[in-house]
């Protein structure tokens, strides 16, 4: 009876590992709460760190989504449990307890957790970010727009998760509203040209 409780506050507490702080640490890059966009994510790795940090924190990041929600599933935790292990992931990633409440903007964690509850909906939502990506070249657009349709797409295939995937969505999109003013003005950076650059 207890499971749920206790996957939850794990949830919050792996989701509060910030990679990217440790990472760019490890590496004896900057600190990336205190460059570039100032966000400890895999985006802002590739801008001050190059492409292997960055690749590092991407995965780690997923992983940590991936692996609270999928020890629920392996215990038959009931949709709204999931859901919420699910959301105490991304809210441990976006306000880490270990870094000061100052994390990311919880996409990778977000993918990671979903790819839990449904491949089907994870596979539609990493097409859509590489779509956008592709036609764009901007990471904070493909992730909006991510984040704007993965709920219909999870409302479609596991509707039973649709509340708490949508929660986790919106908080997405209210976490890249500097990018979305930047993107806006047109002063965002397109991952594209960092990506080309060999380092
Ligand atoms: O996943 C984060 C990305 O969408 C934006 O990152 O560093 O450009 O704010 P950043």
């Amino acid at each position: 009876i207890l499971i749920p409780y206790l996957l939850i506050l794990i949830a919050y507490l792996l989701g509060s590992i910030s990679s990217a702080v440790i990472f760019c640490k490890l590496a004896g890059l900057a600190d990336p709460r205190e460059v570039g966009s100032h966000n400890a994510g895999a985006t802002n790795v590739l801008r001050i760190g190059g492409k292997s940090a960055a690749l590092g924190v991407l995965l780690f990041d997923i992983l940590k989504g991936t692996l609270p929600v999928a020890i629920g599933v392996s215990f038959n935790l009931s949709p709204s449990a999931l859901g919420v292990i699910a959301l105490a992931v991304c809210l441990g990633h976006i306000f880490p307890i270990f870094f000061q409440f100052k994390g990311g903007k919880g996409v990778a964690t977000a993918l990671g957790a979903i790819s839990a509850l449904s491949f089907v909906v994870v596979g539609g939502a990493i097409g859509t970010w590489l779509l956008v990506f592709l036609i764009s070249g901007y990471s904070s657009l493909s992730a909006v727009l991510t984040a704007l349709i993965v709920p219909f797409y999870i409302w479609w295939f596991e509707p039973q998760f649709t509340f708490p995937v949508a929660l986790v969505c919106c908080l997405l999109v209210y976490r890249h509203h500097d990018n979305i003013q930047r993107l806006w003005r047109g002063q965002e950076d397109k991952m594209w040209d960092k990506l080309k650059k060999k380092n």
